[in-house]
């Protein structure tokens, strides 16, 4: 059976636990992947104004004739918004881009401590804004480190439902990844098979091959039984499917603590630091 379990977020709501992610598709192929991926069984997609691709992602959940009530959308905060009027400006376009009247999930996507004064507090309250007036069902942060969201904690009054960070077998970002489960905040794991460095991997191939999976399979196994919410990338439909292929079978605690194991810390890390990244799109 391939049923997505949901997570229930702090704040009532329930996410699917496996998505779909759409980093660097290109915006001629999204709303072809997009498709795609829902005709696989995907109901929940992962896109962010950085990427470029919000109204393909918009245009492939309306011509697949589902209730937009039935596919989760989470999109993400540009780097050049974080002032007040220009989150709210670039919320506003990121609805009408997608052409919807809400998401499910809107998150600033990186704190960005070096710039705009170390101010990602008066962004969050601005997106507290978006979900009062229900234009974003949940909110939340994306590569939040321990001491921002000890700062959200302590200056503001809601909780982030989720922190979407790296996390992989190479990066299994336990500290972060704790703070969460202690708040209440669930991670989601981005890059979760770390854009297939990990899949060569002995310890990881040599599972595979003992429980009759691919090793992307166990990887985003691995994932989803440490709790963490996933959304596998890639515009190739067969791997669409193996992704989506995850609720039948199980692994062993002797598996989870080898993978677990092969954590390299920050040697670790694909992308950028989360304390010094100052990517701002022109
Ligand atoms: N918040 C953030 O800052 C942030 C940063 C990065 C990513 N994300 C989110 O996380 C999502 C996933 O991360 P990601 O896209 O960086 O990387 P990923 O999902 O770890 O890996 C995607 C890459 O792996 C390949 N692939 C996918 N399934 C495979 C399989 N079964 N076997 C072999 N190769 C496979 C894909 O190739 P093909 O496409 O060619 O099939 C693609 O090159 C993103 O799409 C985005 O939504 C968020």
């Amino acid at each position: 059976m391939n049923a997505v379990p949901s997570i229930t977020l702090n704040d009532g709501n329930a996410i699917p636990q496996l998505g779909f992610g759409v980093f660097q598709i290109e915006p001629k192929d999204t709303a072809k992947a997009v498709s795609e991926a829902l005709e696989v069984g995907y109901r929940h997609v992962d896109t962010a104004e950085m990427y470029g691709n919000e109204k393909q992602v918009g245009e492939a959940i309306r011509s697949s004739g589902l209730d937009r009530r039935d596919v989760f959308v989470t999109s993400k905060l540009s780097n050049g918004a974080h002032e007040p009027g220009d989150a709210r400006r670039a919320f506003d376009a990121t609805l009408s881009e997608l052409g919807f009247d809400y998401v499910d999930l809107f998150l600033i996507h990186w704190p960005l401590p070096t710039l705009y004064d170390g101010d990602y507090v008066s962004t969050w309250k601005t997106l507290e804004e978006f979900n009062s007036d229900g234009r974003a069902r949940s909110i939340g942060v994306s590569n939040f480190q321990i001491e921002h969201l000890e700062r959200l904690a302590a200056e503001t009054g809601t909780v982030p439902v989720v922190n979407q960070i790296e996390v992989h077998p190479y990066l299994t970002n336990e500290a972060v990844r704790s703070y969460g489960r202690e708040h209440r905040i669930a991670t989601e794991a981005w890059s979760p098979i770390a854009q297939g460095w990990v899949l060569e991997d002995p310890t990881i191939t040599q599972i595979a091959e003992r429980v009759g999976r691919t090793p992307a399979q166990v990887v985003l196994r691995w994932h989803l039984q440490r709790g963490d919410i996933v959304f596998p990338k890639s515009v190739t439909p067969s791997r669409m499917k193996e992704n989506f292929g995850l609720f039948d079978f199980e692994l062993g605690s002797e598996d989870m603590d080898a993978i677990a194991a092969l954590d390299r810390g920050e040697d670790g890390r694909t992308g950028p630091h989360p304390d010094k990244f100052d990517y701002v799109p022109s």
